[in-house]
């Protein structure tokens, strides 16, 4: 069911446990969570009971952080590359930005459709395939031209604490999460 942690009640999210620390930057959290996400993804996928409860609720541990996730990268991290974009007048990183919001966009409609069809038929993984494939090059995106943009007008995002922004607003996500 949506919302509920993983087997015998004990969420598996293992990035939302870590205190936050105060070297930790934002994209060392936004690494874990997305090593997390693809992980989740990949035990669906290798699961040999499609089926199961088991698989029922790792993909409903997948929505809850790939949400919490994909609101907060964009309520901080993309913000601020978009700010970043306005100040030095580039528009191929606001049409990056873009892009990114719009990747996200597709991935929560998986998600909501994924949620209408029975958990581990074929049509649902037809979708979890989908949405695995999409996720795959969306962070691969990320980390390699979002992150590489975001370090160089580090300056400019300088004073802000974008990491502890993050935790903040994904940790608020997960605590509403029902
Ligand atoms: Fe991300
Ligand atoms: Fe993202």
């Amino acid at each position: 069911m949506e919302g509920q942690s993983s087997v015998n009640g004990v969420s598996e999210l293992k990035s939302w446990r870590q205190p936050p620390s105060a070297e930790i930057t934002i994209y060392e959290l936004l690494k874990t969570d997305h090593q997390e996400i693809l992980d989740f993804c990949e035990k669906i996928r290798d699961h040999d009971d499609p089926r199961s409860a088991e698989v029922a609720d790792l993909f409903s541990d997948l929505k809850k952080l790939l949400t919490a996730h994909t609101k907060a990268e964009e309520m901080v991290f993309y913000n601020a590359l978009h700010d970043l974009s306005i100040e030095f007048q580039d528009d191929d990183l606001r049409f990056d930005v873009v892009e990114s919001f719009e990747e996200h966009h597709l991935m929560e409609q998986l998600l909501r459709e994924l949620s209408f069809l029975d958990s581990g038929s074929l049509p649902w993984m037809g979708k979890v395939k989908v949405l695995h494939e999409t996720l795959e090059r969306h962070i691969t995106r990320e980390e390699q031209d979002l992150f590489h943009e975001a370090q160089q007008g580090a300056e400019s995002l300088g004073g802000r604490s974008l990491a502890e922004e993050f935790l903040e607003e994904k940790e608020a996500w997960m605590a509403d999460w029902h």
